[in-house]
């Protein structure tokens, strides 16, 4: 079957493996092939790999030996991974039981099925989820070399951003100092501790912040994380003029923060600034009123504009790299 495949030599093969199962983006379902010394590793999301690797589309092997939920089902199930959880969002009761039951049955390594059962909501952005196999909410995620615990339940995640957040973590450098003022569970800050920033998070939701203590332990990281519980608004004055970095990650309302971003801002500090906006503008709002917040103090120039992925019909979430120079 013909199916997209990371194109690697086989010098590379067992490194590059490597990195695709940190990013979970190994597909299960089929064989890697090696051809003309040449390995095909087949992959789950083509657009979440890295843009150093080469991604061609190959015939490769099903896995004869895995019974997977389709073939048990006769229909191929739509679901998300997050660790060991699969994660539907179904909306008749009767289809998610049938597909959380062939999920467990089969040959996955799945033990835990969780269906929506409401949008993101209110301050913290966690939604209600239906448990439909499995003992509960709580996943161990990886995601580019890092380990996240984290309760569904309880916190907002989303693997979906992973590709971005790796687009990110990798413009970090040694010895700077990072802020994420909506920081979750720390798959910001994590990941720009392990490469040597100093990185500080703050949330509002006790539970997050929990988390990403714990996530630091992990990942081995904390003597360079400091993780606040609290409005960042009441935080920010204890860290003015102190940042070289600021991720803004709470689309529909980061404008009402971007007093606090300026305060927490350094002398020249990149803020990567996230949002939901129509298709038609979806930049110009983030862009002017960051500018209304920082200028004249800062001299305001746009690095990038990036749509990160559709989120509605007509709305896209985007981020704008921003650098404030004072
Ligand atoms: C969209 S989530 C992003 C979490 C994380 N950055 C990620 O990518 O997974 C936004 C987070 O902001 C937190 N939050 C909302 N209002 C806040 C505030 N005033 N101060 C600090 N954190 C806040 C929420 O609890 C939530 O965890």
């Amino acid at each position: 079957m013909e199916v997209p495949c990371v194109r690697v030599s086989r010098e590379d093969g067992e490194a590059t493996r490597r990195r695709l199962a940190d990013a979970d983006l190994i597909d299960d379902d089929y064989e890697i092939a090696v051809e003309d010394g040449d390995l095909y590793i087949p992959v789950t999301d083509p657009d979440a790999v890295a843009a150093d690797l080469e991604v061609v589309s190959h015939v490769v092997a099903e896995r004869e030996t895995q019974t997977t939920p389709a073939d048990l089902l006769g229909f191929d199930p739509s679901y998300e991974r997050l660790g060991r959880a699969a994660l539907l969002d179904e909306d008749d009761d009767e289809r998610a039981r049938e597909i959380a039951d062939a999920i467990v049955e089969s040959d996955l390594p799945l033990e835990t099925v969780l269906n929506k059962a409401s949008k993101v909501k209110g301050e913290t952005r966690v939604r209600d989820w239906e448990l439909l196999a499995g003992e509960d909410t709580e996943v161990v995620h990886r995601e580019y070399g890092c380990e996240f615990a984290l309760d569904l339940a309880e916190v907002y995640f989303s693997p979906r951003l992973a590709t971005e957040r790796n687009r990110v973590v990798e413009q970090v450098a040694d010895g700077e100092r990072a802020f994420d003022m909506f920081a979750g569970v720390g798959p910001f800050v994590v990941p720009f501790a392990k490469r040597g920033a100093e990185a500080v998070g703050t949330d509002v939701n006790p539970s997050a912040i929990e988390y990403l203590r714990e996530n630091a332990r992990r990942n081995d990281v904390t003597d360079r994380v400091t993780a606040i519980c609290g409005d960042v608004r009441e935080i920010a004055p204890e860290y003015e003029d102190w940042a070289d970095r600021l991720v803004m990650n709470l689309p529909h309302s980061a404008d009402e923060f971007l007093e606090s971003a300026v305060a927490i801002a350094g002398d020249d500090c990149l803020l990567h600034y996230y949002d939901i906006q129509h298709e038609d503008d979806p930049f110009g709002p983030g862009e002017r009123a960051i500018r209304a917040a920082a200028e004249p103090a800062y001299d305001v120039s746009v690095e990038t504009r990036r749509t990160v992925r559709s989120y509605a019909p007509h709305e896209l979430n985007i981020c704008l790299d921003v650098r404030l120079e004072r």
